[in-house]
C-alpha cells in the first residue's frame, strides 16, 4: 500500500427527513445563495422543504445552473455574490449543481481571469480563500457531495475541464434517499452507472497489496450489481433508495483510492463525448469503458480476472474470467439502459478520435491510465472501437 493522507471535512447528514436540519447546519448572519438547477426541485417539494428551513434568512435565488454547468453561468452567480456581500452558498441539486457552486465558490475571490481555473486545473487550498457552500442532494451519483472535485463545461469553445482542491469540500451535504422518488428513470439509471464506474476507475488498474480498499471497492460494485436494475423500477423503496445513494457517495468520496493505482481514462474521454455530443455523462461511461478494458487487456488482465471471479462469481483460467468479465460488465450496462456505442447517442461522430486526439495532445496530455499505457494512439483506437 502507497503512503497516504486521508482528509474529508464533509459532514454527510443521511437519511429520511434529514432536511429538517438545514437551518441548524447553516451559519447565523450570512446572506446565503441559493443555487439550483433547471427547476426540478420546484415540482418535487424540495424547495418548499428548503424554504422553510431558510426562513428569517436572508437570500438570493440563482436558478438555471444547467446539466453539465456551464462557466458562462456560473460567473453570473460569481457577480451576484460579489455584488451582494454572500458568505454561503446552498447548492440544491445534483452534480451538475454541486460542481457549479464548486467553481462559484473557488471563483469569487480568484486573482485573475477565472476562465484560468479550467484551463490550469488550478488546486484550491486555502479555504480563507474560497466561499464556504452546503449541499442538498437531489441525485446520486456523481460522489460530488462528499469530494472536492468538480467538471464544468466552457460553452464557447465545448470543452469539459476539471478543477478541485482541498478547500472545495462541502461543510455538509444533506442526504435524503427519498428525493430519488422523483427522479426520471434516465438519472436513476445513469447514476448506478455512474458510481459503478467511478469504483472501476479505482479499482480495475492493477495487482497490489492493499487488500481492504480492494474489498470495499468490490463491495460497493456487487451492491451495485444487486441493486441497481431493482432500483431504477422502484425508486420509493427505501431500502434500494438508501443503499443507492450511500453506495454513490461511498464510490468517490475519497476513500477506495487511498493506497492504490487509480486509472481515470474513461473519465477523461467521456467528458470529450459529452462536450462534443451533450451525451450524458454516465452514458459515455458505457460506451468507452467496455471498449478500454480490451485495449489495455494486457495491463489490466489479473484485476479483471480478480473483479471477475470476485464480483461476478466466474470460474476458469485468469485469461477466460478476464474476458467474461468484460462481457458481464457490458450485459449490466447494457441492463442499465445504456448505449455501448457512440452510433446508439450521437450523430455525425465519425471523425471524434481525430477530434479527441487533437484535444489531448494540445493539452499535453501524452499518457493517462494507472500505467501511463493509455497514449494518444490507445485513445485513438479505443475511440474507433467504441463507434
Ligand atoms: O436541473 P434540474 O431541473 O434540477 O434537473 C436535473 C437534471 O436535468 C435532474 N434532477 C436532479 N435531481 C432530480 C432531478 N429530476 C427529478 N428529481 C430529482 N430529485 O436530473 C438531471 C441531471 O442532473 P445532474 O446534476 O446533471 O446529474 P448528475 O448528478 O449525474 O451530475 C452530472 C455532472 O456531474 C459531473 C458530470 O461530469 C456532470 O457534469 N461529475 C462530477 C463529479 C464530481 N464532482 O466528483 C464526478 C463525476 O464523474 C462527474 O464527472
Ligand atoms: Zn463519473
Amino acid at each position: 500500500m502507497t503512503n497516504f493522507e486521508y482528509f474529508n471535512p464533509t459532514n454527510y447528514v443521511f437519511g429520511k427527513g434529514q432536511i429538517e436540519k438545514l437551518s441548524s447546519l447553516l451559519p447565523e448572519n450570512k446572506k446565503i445563495l441559493l443555487a439550483y438547477g433547471g427547476g426540478s426541485i420546484f415540482k418535487n417539494g424540495i424547495y418548499d422543504q428548503v424554504k422553510k428551513q431558510l426562513a428569517g434568512k436572508s437570500v438570493i435565488e440563482f436558478g438555471g445552473i444547467e446539466p453539465n454547468p456551464r462557466f458562462e453561468t456560473l460567473m453570473k452567480a460569481v457577480a451576484i455574490i460579489r455584488e451582494n456581500e454572500i458568505g454561503f452558498v446552498l447548492a440544491v441539486g445534483g452534480g451538475s449543481v454541486i460542481d457549479g457552486v464548486k467553481f462559484i465558490s473557488g471563483a469569487v475571490n480568484f486573482e485573475g481571469d477565472p476562465i484560468e481555473i479550467l484551463r490550469k486545473r488550478i488546486l484550491f487550498t486555502d479555504s480563507s480563500k474560497t466561499i464556504p457552500f452546503g449541499t442538498i442532494l437531489t441525485i446520486p451519483a456523481t460522489g460530488s457531495e462528499m469530494n472536492s472535485g468538480a467538471v464544468v463545461t466552457i460553452e464557447a469553445t465545448q470543452e469539459k475541464l476539471t478543477l478541485g482542491g482541498k478547500a472545495l469540500f462541502p461543510q455538509f451535504s444533506i442526504c435524503d434517499p427519498t428525493v430519488i422518488q422523483s427522479l426520471p428513470k434516465r438519472q436513476l439509471q445513469n447514476g448506478v452507472v455512474d458510481a459503478f464506474t467511478h469504483v472501476m476507475e479505482q479499482y480495475l488498474t492493477y495487482s497490489h497489496d492493499a487488500l481492504l480498499q480492494d474489498r470495499i471497492a468490490e463491495s460497493i460494485l456487487q451492491t451495485l450489481v444487486e441493486i441497481g436494475p431493482d432500483v431504477v423500477e422502484n425508486p420509493t423503496d427505501y431500502k434500494l433508495a438508501s443503499n443507492f445513494m450511500w453506495c454513490a457517495t461511498m464510490a468517490l468520496n475519497g476513500l477506495i483510492q487511498k493506497g492504490v493505482p487509480t486509472d481515470w481514462a474513461t473519465h477523461m474521454i467521456g467528458h470529450e463525448l459529452t462536450a462534443l455530443y451533450e451525451i450524458d455523462h454516465a452514458r459515455t461511461l458505457a460506451i468507452i469503458a467496455p471498449n478500454l478494458y480490451k485495449a489495455v487487456f494486457e495491463t489490466k488482465k489479473d484485476k479483471l480476472a480478480q473483479y471477475g471471479k470476485r464480483v461476478w462469481n466466474l470460474s476458469g483460467t485468469d485469461e477466460e474470467v478476464a474476458l467474461a468479465a468484460i462481457e458481464k460488465t457490458s450485459a449490466f450496462l447494457k441492463l442499465m439502459g445504456m448505449p455501448l456505442t457512440l452510433s446508439e447517442a450521437a450523430e455525425n461522430y465519425e471523425n471524434t478520435a481525430e477530434i479527441v486526439v487533437e484535444r489531448f495532445e494540445n493539452r499535453g496530455w501524452k499518457a493517462l491510465g494507472e500505467r501511463q499505457q493509455i497514449t494518444i494512439a490507445k485513445v485513438k483506437e479505443i475511440v474507433e472501437m467504441s463507434y
